[in-house]
């Protein structure tokens, strides 16, 4: 997948603080339908509804998205994790702060990821959901950054949205200091605004 070309950036509540959009709001819709039609063709024939695993905060937006993308009843279940500092979350130790509300057992489950960076986050959810026996897990995420490409987490990608390069990201759940969030496309903070 090629990185996309930067584009105008739209009026929005931040000013200028974003410098260039990476993914348009346009693009993002069109992608998350395909991610969702996927997901519907392949679980269309089941008896039980599939449950969405969204980690709290950033994948809000996608999650919402996805779940009213698909074709197929969905149910929604929210996690909230925290990395301890940051010699122990290179190792990918990650605290839960919120767990899920119900059983997983003998589901279908698919997790839905806003972005992988370093891929810890991911890696340890994957391992923590598998012990709780669903019947299937997958992972669809839709952004990725470099440095997560080089991680085995492709073996366990359904489906990715858009590779992005190194660069600091905001919108569509993706924060600086909690902010940037509510921006509906995906763009570059200008560098201003974080040093
Ligand atoms: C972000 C993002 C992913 C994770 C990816 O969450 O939403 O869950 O980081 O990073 P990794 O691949 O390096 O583990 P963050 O911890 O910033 O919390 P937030 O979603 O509340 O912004």
């Amino acid at each position: 997948m090629t990185t996309p070309p930067a584009r105008p950036v739209p009026a929005n509540a931040y000013g200028d603080d974003v410098e260039r959009v990476l993914v348009t709001e346009d693009e993002l819709h069109t992608r998350i339908q395909q991610m969702a039609d996927k997901v519907s063709a392949k679980f269309g024939d089941e008896d039980d509804d599939i449950i969405l695993i969204g980690v709290l905060k950033g994948a809000v937006f996608f999650i919402t998205d996805f779940a009213r993308a698909l074709t197929i009843p969905s149910q929604m279940e929210f996690m909230a994790v925290s990395s301890y500092g940051n010699q122990t979350s290179s190792s990918g130790v990650v605290r839960i702060l919120k767990d899920l509300d119900r059983d997983i057992t003998g589901r279908n489950v698919i997790i839905v990821e806003d972005i992988i960076d370093s891929g810890l986050t991911l890696s340890w959810l994957i391992k923590n959901l598998k012990n709780r026996g669903p019947k299937s897990l997958g992972v669809v995420a839709l952004l990725r950054k470099p440095d997560a490409v080089k991680t085995k987490l492709d073996l366990e990608l359904q489906d990715l949205g858009f590779d992005l390069p190194n660069e600091f990201v905001v919108g569509y759940g993706l924060d600086f200091a909690e902010r940037y969030r509510d921006l509906p496309f995906v763009g570059v903070l200008r560098p201003s605004v974080y040093r």
